[in-house]
């Protein structure tokens, strides 16, 4: 059974697989000759933290698709504690052809996709945003060119959205530069992974914002407090105040650099009006295509699972 938890479970020529494949599928929705080829399939997504971009165009995708959606907060579901997580996931894959799941907990997803009959999509854990990195490479590559040997800068918290994306920018040829404030970093282990994982990775971390921008093709960034860590939101913003995507960090980057942004975003924190509106920001063509993704994954998860 496959299923798409963190990305570390695919191979490097698999992401490149989906990409392609969204792709395809993005070209023959815009078309308007993409095939209804999940008729009658069922999308069941049971979140305990709140979305936008991740339900919607994940609903959207499936009901392109043929298929229909189903939501359900993690209360009605009963994913912690009104029965076993086992029996949860038991009984909702009798239901539904694919369930996407939005937690605090990474460890949780594990459990459910290994108790579930059906295949199992991360819509976002603590630890990692697969379905937005895959999203984010295809935008960069849109926008880009050839992804081979460019270079994403991402500055900011070291949390579950800079982590896929390097995974991803690993798959693919890109080189991915963090730039964090200390304690703040992607932890040592992580990288480890990541190198056995992918020999060939490219990645370093620079903690000088204006240092790391030199050679970005793109630069990225995220909220500095994630969802969860509300109440460290006034502390953060002082340690991350340095980081933030403004028009003289723009001016340190070569003169070609794109902004990126998985959103939602803070305007006037981790970046400035001035940047998200302005002739550098790609952000909305990046949400719309967690909709292009989305597709893409239902079809390789649905297909390779036949
Ligand atoms: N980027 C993203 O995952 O947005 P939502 O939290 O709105 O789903
Ligand atoms: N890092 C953010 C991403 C939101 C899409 C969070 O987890 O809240």
């Amino acid at each position: 059974m496959k299923h798409l938890l963190s990305l570390f479970e695919l191979t490097p020529s698999e992401t490149e697989t989906l990409l392609d494949l969204s792709a395809e599928l993005k070209t023959e929705w815009k078309q308007r000759t993409l095939k209804q080829t999940l008729p009658g399939r069922v999308l069941l997504q049971i979140y305990e933290k709140p979305s936008l971009r991740t339900r919607v165009s994940f609903e959207s995708a499936m009901i392109h698709l043929g298929g229909a959606g189903m939501f359900m907060t993690e209360k009605e579901a009963g994913l912690r504690g009104r029965e076993s997580l086992q029996d949860v996931a038991q009984v909702t894959s009798r239901f539904a052809d694919v369930i996407v799941l939005r937690t605090f907990s990474q460890q949780l997803i594990e459990e459910f996709a290994a108790a579930s009959s059906v295949p199992v999509i991360n819509g976002l854990s603590d630890d990692f945003h697969p379905c937005q990195a895959l999203t984010d490479l295809l935008t960069m590559r849109e926008h880009c060119g050839d992804l081979k040997g460019k270079t994403l800068v991402y500055l900011g918290d070291g949390n579950n959205v800079a982590k896929s994306l390097a995974i991803c920018c690993a798959d693919v040829g890109v080189n991915f530069v963090l730039s964090s404030p200390k304690g703040y970093q992607i932890e040592p282990e992580f990288w480890d992974r990541l190198k056995q994982r992918n020999s060939k990775a490219s990645f370093k971390t620079e903690a000088d914002p204006k240092k790391a921008v030199a050679k970005a093709d793109v630069v990225y960034t995220d909220v500095w407090a994630s969802m969860g860590q509300e109440e460290e939101a006034a502390a953060r913003r002082k340690i991350f105040a340095p980081y933030q995507i403004n028009a003289e960090l723009i001016a340190a980057c070569p003169k070609s650099v794109k902004f990126m942004h998985c959103l939602p975003a803070k305007r006037g924190e981790e970046v400035t009006d001035e940047i998200m509106d302005g002739e550098r920001s790609i952000v909305f063509d990046q949400a719309e295509n967690r909709m292009h993704i989305a597709r893409g994954v239902f079809a390789w998860l649905l297909d390779s699972n036949n």
